[in-house]
């Protein structure tokens, strides 16, 4: 056996039934919305048992209230540290008995805790490593891709480390650039195979399905 895969950390999710799930959200909560309605409709095995966000106008607070979910606003500038942000957002997560934390359209860069490592998933609208890090997030994503002149976007469903759009990949779904395409409609096919691509991660992961092995996700 190489000396690398000997000495590599590998994590195995626990299965959970229910899976527990903290969301953190910035803006309108589209992918907040796609979730809880898979969760209703009896299609995900989760429960969202808090939202954060890291604004009080995020239009998609209301997806929590509407659902009852306790809300947490977390506004970065009321820390003084990087650090003090973690642990604001990540005590409530805790508290709330979080097994898995999903970013959900969240845009502020926060340190994972020791304790969540493998525990926090974010998706990019793009097919990570291309058009990702800090900025690219939005439209700026697509407005890069279709200026580069791919033919190919996509997602990426990934565990968060504490770098932008960096840590370990669990699921890419691709979709065509077409000649006509604008941002916005980039976006829409985008945003269409997200919605299959994060619950699927979180399927895969509360199933227990996965093995994060160094970099490398293998799904089962
Ligand atoms: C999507 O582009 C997603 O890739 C990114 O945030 C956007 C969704 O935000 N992480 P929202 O759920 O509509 O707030």
């Amino acid at each position: 056996m190489p000396q690398s895969l000997q000495t590599e950390n590998i994590f195995y999710p626990t299965p959970k039934s229910p899976l527990k799930l903290a969301a953190l959200i910035s803006g309108t909560g589209r992918t907040l919305r796609n979730v809880l309605a898979l969760i209703d409709e009896g299609k995900l095995d989760a429960e969202v048992v808090t939202v954060l966000s890291s604004t009080p106008k995020a239009r998609g607070l209301q997806y929590a209230e509407m659902a009852s979910i306790p809300i947490h606003v977390v506004n970065r500038r009321d820390c003084a540290t990087d650090e003090g942000f973690s642990e604001a957002i990540f005590r409530p997560c805790r508290d709330a008995g979080a097994d898995l934390v999903m970013m959900a359209g969240f845009v502020k860069h926060v340190l994972i805790p020791p304790d969540f490592e493998n525990r926090v998933m974010n998706i990019h609208p793009g097919l990570v490593p291309a058009f990702c890090g800090k900025g690219y997030f939005g439209h700026h994503v697509h407005e890069a891709a279709i200026k580069f002149g791919v033919k190919v976007s996509g997602c990426t469903v990934h565990f968060v480390d504490n770098e932008y759009d960096h840590g370990p990949i669990i699921i890419q779904k691709t979709v065509p650039v077409l000649e006509d395409d604008t941002p916005d409609i980039l976006a829409a096919r985008v945003f269409a195979a997200e919605c299959e691509s994060y619950p699927e991660a979180i399927r895969l992961y509360g199933a227990g399905k996965m093995r994060v092995q160094g970099r490398r996700v293998i799904l089962r």
